[in-house]
């Protein structure tokens, strides 16, 4: 096996791993992997959308997402798609998938399936190094906080993209749930900072200017470059990502001659995640 680090902060590419291997032994390289490097990517995996639901289903039951329609034939897979003639991307802003759910995702395990020759890159952003960094005030004031977490404007969002459809079974309703704003990773034991940009509305017990100044400087802190880091796509990569200690963002560089005017495909599968204690 080789792994060659992405950063300084988080991520690794990993080689030698076989994907389409779910014994208990290799899963639990691959979830060592995973624990370790926080997002992990292996290129050239040609799996069938059965192996790559085999994949998903060891690190739990799956997910279908609140408001996107999954494909007819599996509805735990979210084709995520960016049209030729569009610019925007699905996931364009710094975020943790689905975190306004009671439950929010423990890992996503995601494809390539068409890639553009440029741009459509992904950023992730590392939560525990997040927390370890954060000023010590802002600590203070939020370590025994809630905030809350809405949906609010996710649907709306979908509207903005062409090929991506609602989920009308579940007749979607914004809504909203309280997470601790600081949570303990139910594997590794370690601190995790878990609000997002997008989804992260407000800090329960602080008045809206104090919570809107407080969740503003965390945001900045989120995103500060050396704690993150970027994925080029190629066809056929498998990203895996724990949902619970990473944000990520998916970067809409699509101008003229720059990714735009190509197709970017990509199969999401998502694994349930428990109660942020
Ligand atoms: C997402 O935000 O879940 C999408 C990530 C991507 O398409 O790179």
């Amino acid at each position: 096996m080789e792994i060659k680090l992405l950063s300084g902060a988080l991520g690794a590419e990993i080689k030698g791993i076989d994907l389409r291997d779910t014994s208990n032994e290799n899963f639990k390289k691959i979830n060592d992997l995973l624990l370790e490097h926080k997002v992990i990517f292996f290129r050239n995996q040609k799996i069938t959308t059965e192996q790559h639901i085999a994949l998903a289903k060891k690190f739990g039951p799956l997910e279908t997402h609140a408001y996107v329609k999954g494909l007819d034939e599996h509805p735990e897979i979210v084709r995520i798609i960016k049209a030729e003639d569009e610019k925007n991307q699905w996931g364009e802003n710094w975020h943790s998938d689905v975190s306004y759910n009671t439950r929010p995702t423990k890992a996503v395990i995601l494809k390539s399936i068409k890639i553009p020759p440029v741009g459509g890159d992904t950023c992730f952003s590392n939560m525990e190094l997040a927390w370890e960094t954060l000023d010590e005030k802002i600590k203070n004031k939020i370590k025994n906080k809630k905030a809350i977490h809405s949906s609010l404007g996710a649907e709306f969002f979908l509207d903005n993209y062409k090929k991506m459809q609602r989920n009308k079974k579940k007749n979607y309703n914004e809504y909203s749930n309280e997470h601790p704003i600081v949570r303990t990773h139910p594997e590794t034991g370690k601190k995790i900072l878990f609000v997002n940009w997008t989804y992260t509305k407000k800090i329960i017990g602080l008045d809206e200017k104090e919570s809107d100044e407080i969740l503003n400087k965390i945001f900045e802190h989120q995103a500060r470059l050396e704690l993150t880091c970027r994925f080029t796509w190629t066809e056929d990569a498998v990203c895996i990502w724990d949902n619970r200690s990473v944000i990520h963002f998916a970067i809409a560089d699509f101008y003229p001659g720059r990714g735009f005017g190509y197709e970017r495909v990509m199969d999401r599968i998502a694994v349930e995640g428990d109660h942020p204690q």
